[in-house]
């Protein structure tokens, strides 16, 4: 989603600003932009790729030491050039055209209440060229302005609702920068030559230029000039540097390399085994200490609830969906899963012994932050979060941690970081299972060593990639298709679904075979395949009826069975046999072949498989 990088320095910050763009490109954007102070204000922008403005800014030789750049995801107004980020304000009653800019600004974030700032700063005869709610902040500044940009973001942070992170700098104070944010993250880079400092949305788009980052935390306020910076909280109180430490943030480039694949999503199904072993690494018997927090101890955590509350969205959403079935049957703990966007705003009742658990690949989606804040609000003080980005918001604000392993995950569909949640969420399955007495050693040791086989496992599904993309030749042209899952794999039928649909654009269902005759049955037709995650668990006898059902009605089933299913492949029925039986850890494995179905059957339909359409990598908005 959105990106952000900012910098002031005594030397052309252009190259440090596009190199940050490209290192957040793989969040999604549909449009970006860069502005400098050289003798007043200058911008490119395009609705193409970074490197595209890139070329731009090359040929016209765009330089200037104060700056600021953006990765845009449309909300207000289409993707094009005159909504693109960064936005210029020109004064009241100024023919923009004709006149350089005074203020220059990038948003990310949503401001709720632009449409009436818009119309008071048009009574004011400002004159708008976007559709954008941020550049109605562009023009509140601009009219607060009176000689300290600081001073004007200050007063104008008192209009706005709704979440941003900002940076912005004015033509008049050409070695000064302004950051904030309330919603939206935002960090300050501090450069090793003690004069330049930056601004940006995720430290990765600082990687290989400063790892010294301050977190600003909701309602900061950050002033940047060329050898020195301030931070000011919420009710603009100057903070120390113990307040807001320096730390040192080894961020991933993200530069990875494709090697011998064609995209990243399919490169990181095939890291699944890596990520893995990554993530069990050292894991040599269960403890609550697995899941220590930096000032919190699992082991009197875990004494003290009685039932586990999951937020999370999307895929994050799915892993929770699988643990749900863990917990309760392994743990014996009460656990409800919620999506996060529909938590935060409904009324619940809250039960102060609930583990509150986030999951999230990104740690920065704004929806699971708000229910996690929601569900403290509430008075549920204790949270654990199965996150993959250590440096997140989400790890910051949780008192409890479990950080997966899967290693930096660029595609926009999620694949390796899925199935790293659920190791992590087995891990915690166990953990409380014997913090309740409900784990025995001879049960832990074959559990780990389950665990411990996995990756070998993975490598053996990876191995069946040839008999998958005969099957995405015929989902190809299709538009409509039905996954069946039962149990521990219905999750597992819903993330298959996600994946065909995010990245293929054709339309998926997921239903627990159960509810095949109480509606879907309806749909079934030799133009709907439909996908069965059928393991020779205790539900595959009754899975195998309402296969029958389907075929019965001219359905084609396309059916992921193991070995000893006594599932055979027949006119109408193809199956791929699963390696082995994994028992509990079985989603684990029985995903795979979904992720890449969906894989070659977007590579077959021609779409851009790692930038989906309309999709960002991570959603700092609601
Ligand atoms: O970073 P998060 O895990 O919090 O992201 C949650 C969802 O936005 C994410 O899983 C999304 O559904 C993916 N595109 C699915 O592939």
């Amino acid at each position: 989603m959105c990106g952000i990088v900012g910098a002031v320095s005594n030397q052309n910050i252009v190259p440090i600003l596009v190199q940050g763009l490209s290192r957040l490109e793989y969040r999604g954007y549909d449009s970006c932009g860069v502005a400098v102070h050289a003798n007043g204000l200058h911008r490119a922008r395009s609705t193409s790729r970074v490197a595209e403005l890139q070329a731009q800014i090359t040929s016209s030789q765009f330089q200037g030491s104060t700056g600021i750049a953006h990765t845009r995801w449309a909300t207000h107004g289409v993707p094009a050039v005159h909504n693109a980020h960064p936005h210029f304000s020109h004064g009241p009653g100024v023919d923009a055209a004709s006149q350089p800019g005074r203020i220059a600004l990038v948003h990310n974030g949503i401001i709720e209440n632009h449409d009436e700032l818009r119309i008071a700063l048009q009574a004011k005869g400002y004159v708008f060229q976007s559709q954008t709610d941020t550049e109605v902040i562009a023009h509140l500044v601009d009219s607060l302005y009176d000689g300290d940009v600081l001073e004007a973001v200050k007063s104008a942070l008192a209009s706005l609702r709704g979440a941003y992170a900002i940076a912005v700098f004015c033509k008049d104070e050409p070695h000064r920068l302004i950051g904030t944010r309330a919603g939206s993250p935002l960090i300050l880079g501090v450069g090793t030559d003690g004069q330049s400092y930056y601004l940006a949305s995720d430290a990765m788009a600082l990687a290989g230029v400063t790892d010294q980052i301050v977190y600003l935390e909701e309602g900061d306020v950050a002033d940047l000039q060329l050898g020195a910076y301030r931070l000011f909280n919420k009710a603009f109180q100057l903070l120390t540097t113990a307040q807001r430490p320096v730390k040192t943030v080894h961020a991933h480039s993200g530069a990875a390399d494709l090697g011998p694949y064609r995209h990243y999503m399919q490169k990181e199904i095939f890291e699944q085994p890596r990520a893995i072993a990554d993530t069990l690494e050292g894991v040599n018997r269960i403890m609550p200490a697995l899941f220590d927090g930096a000032n919190a101890s699992a082991a009197q955590v875990f004494q003290t609830i009685d039932s586990v509350l999951i937020l999370a969205c999307g895929t994050s959403y799915y892993s929770g969906c699988t643990a749900k079935y863990w917990l309760e049957s392994i743990a014996k703990i009460p656990t409800q899963v919620e999506v996060a966007s529909e938590y935060r705003y409904r009324d619940s009742v809250p039960h102060a012994r609930t583990l509150v658990v986030t999951i999230s690949q990104s740690g920065e989606t704004a929806d699971t932050l708000a229910a996690l804040r929601h569900a403290q609000s509430l008075g549920m003080n204790h949270s654990l979060t199965i996150c993959n980005v250590a440096t997140s918001a989400m790890v910051r604000e949780c008192e409890l941690i479990y950080i997966t392993r899967a290693g930096v995950e660029i595609g926009v569909a999620s694949t390796k970081a899925f199935t790293a949640q659920l190791a992590g969420l087995f891990l915690l399955t166990l953990a409380l299972a014997q913090s309740r007495g409900l784990l025995d050693d001879a049960t832990q040791e074959r559990h780990i060593k389950a665990m411990r086989h996995l990756p070998a496992a993975m490598q053996s599904v990876l191995a069946l990639e040839p008999q998958v993309m005969a099957w995405a030749q015929d989902f190809a042209p299709k538009e409509n298709a039905l996954f069946l899952g039962r149990g521990l794999h219905y999750p597992i039928a819903l993330e298959g679904a996600l994946k065909l649909k995010e990245i293929s654009y054709i339309h998926a269902e997921a239903y627990p075979a159960g509810e095949l005759k109480h509606g879907p049955l309806a749909l079934v037709t030799s133009a709907m395949p439909v996908v069965t995650v059928a393991p020779n668990d205790a539900l595959l006898e009754k899975l195998k009826s309402n296969m029958h059902e389907v075929r019965a009605r001219g359905g084609v089933l396309y059916v992921l069975a193991d070995a000893d299913s006594h599932i055979e492949s027949a006119d109408g029925l193809y199956v791929i046999r699963m390696p082995e039986h994994y028992g509990a850890l079985s989603p684990l494995l029985h995903v795979m072949p979904l992720q890449l179905l969906a894989y070659h059957t977007a590579c077959a339909r021609g779409t851009d498989v790692d930038k989906p359409r309309n999709l960002a990598k991570s959603v700092t908005v609601e």
